[in-house]
């Protein structure tokens, strides 16, 4: 089954939004097979973000998403992927459709609330820096 990293920026944890993005996920019936709230260390902050090196805003960017926790998840579940992303919505909150997470939640691209992965690839590299295999979990649910 399709695995995806979520996770809800430093903003997001700041402004008690936590449960309330977590409850999108579980209600639409997604899995969630691992969490956790951490800061992140600025190494993995440009591992995560090597795709962005090198542009003008990479810098701002590690900056503050190593300024205060994250919490950092694993949801699984079909075509979980492509569908959290439209559940976020665009990139620029203010461009994010009504009813979206950034589109309810936020107002600037760079405190965007939420980062989830945009394809295979990138959900597979980015579970594996922030988890272990240890840490996801295995377990059957109804939905
Ligand atoms: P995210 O999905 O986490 O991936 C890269 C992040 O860079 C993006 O969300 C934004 O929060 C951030 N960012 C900051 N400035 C820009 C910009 N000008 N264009 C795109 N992304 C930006």
């Amino acid at each position: 089954m399709e695995k995806t990293y979520v996770m809800i920026k430093p903003d997001a944890v700041q402004r008690n939004l936590v449960g309330k993005i977590i409850a999108r996920f579980e209600q639409k019936g997604y899995k969630l097979v691992a969490a956790k709230l951490m800061t992140i260390s600025e190494s993995l902050a440009k591992k995560h973000y090597a795709e962005h090196d090198g542009k003008p805003f990479f810098k701002d960017l590690v900056s503050f998403i190593t300024s205060g926790p994250v919490f950092a998840m694993v949801w699984e579940g079909d075509n979980v992927i492509e569908v959290s992303r439209k559940m976020m919505g665009k990139t620029n909150p203010q461009e994010a459709a009504v009813g979206t997470i950034r589109g309810d939640y936020g107002i600037v691209t760079h405190r965007n609330i939420i980062h989830g992965s945009d394809s295979v690839e990138s959900a597979e590299r980015e579970i594996n820096l922030f988890f272990t295999q240890e840490e996801l979990q295995n377990y059957s649910k109804n939905i």
